[in-house]
């Protein structure tokens, strides 16, 4: 069966709801010690040249990178397909609040696709983790393109998750089985099916050559990689062995600017 546009966006959305509630607890995902916040706010300060910016960022899930950026004092907004993933980052941006460490952040339902925004309206767009669960992907990087201000940069940070050989697939099947034990957490349901994977043209992640062929497509010039394997040390550092036994990945930030 072919699944149509509204019918895979609406099973990735379903997905997310679904992994909502542990995604923080995940390491990789959720930012989990002093050492990692210090290497992604560099990271940022590098990247994002510039105060109080005007921050969209895309497919933002609960919101660990945006509540970072916010707290650096940009103005930030995140959509999202998800809902339960957009409530937990409300729910967190709350909480800081009343901790008395409120920030600029606003959360709200979007396509990543076709973000509902004026050209031009941000000196910014950030995403992490999502390019590669996008259908369309060159119509995204496009849209960001369009959404940035003259002068403004998109910083896509992904990777290639899964290089498909036998060590690979054997370290993942053990780190689920541990997780299973020691967390009594199922994680092979957080993941997409064969058949949702089929529709996305890098369900196994993308290389940063890609990410800048869109980029280039998309008319963005100064594009420049930056190489993350830095901060996958980082966060080997504070990770259990469950899931250290398949953290391999190949990580990276590519910028570019309108
Ligand atoms: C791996 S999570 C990354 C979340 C967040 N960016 C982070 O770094 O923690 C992928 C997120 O992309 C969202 N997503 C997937 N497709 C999307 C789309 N077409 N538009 C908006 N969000 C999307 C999912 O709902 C999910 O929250």
């Amino acid at each position: 069966m072919t699944l149509s546009e509204d019918q895979i966006k609406g099973e990735i959305a379903k997905r997310w709801d679904y992994s909502s509630q542990r995604y923080d607890n995940y390491h990789g995902h959720g930012i989990k010690s002093d050492e990692e916040v210090a290497f992604w706010k560099a990271l940022f300060e590098r990247i994002l040249p510039g105060e109080r910016l005007n921050v969209l960022d895309v497919g933002c899930g609960t919101g660990e990178i945006s509540l970072l950026l916010a707290g650096m004092g940009h103005t930030v907004t995140g959509i999202d397909l998800s809902e339960k993933m957009l409530d937990r980052a409300a729910s967190k941006a709350k909480a800081m609040a009343q901790a008395g460490r409120g920030v600029d952040a606003r959360f709200m339902i979007g396509d990543a696709e076709t973000p509902p925004f004026e050209n031009s309206s941000f000196d910014a767009v950030v995403t992490r983790h999502v390019l590669w669960t996008l259908p369309n992907p060159q119509n995204a990087v496009t849209g960001w393109t369009r959404a940035l201000k003259e002068g403004g940069t998109l910083a896509i940070v992904d990777s290639l998750w899964n290089d498909g050989s036998l060590e690979t697939r054997l370290r993942r099947k053990i780190g689920d089985f541990l997780i299973l034990v020691v967390e009594r957490n199922d994680i092979s349901k957080d993941r997409y099916s064969p058949e949702l994977n089929s529709t996305l043209p890098h369900s196994r992640g993308i290389s940063a050559d890609t990410i800048r062929a869109y980029m280039e497509n998309a008319g963005l010039r100064g594009i420049g990689t930056e190489n993350l394997a830095d901060l996958i040390e980082i966060q080997k550092r504070h990770m259990p062995f469950r899931y250290k036994i398949s953290y391999k990945y190949n990580y990276y930030a590519v910028c570019g600017t309108k």
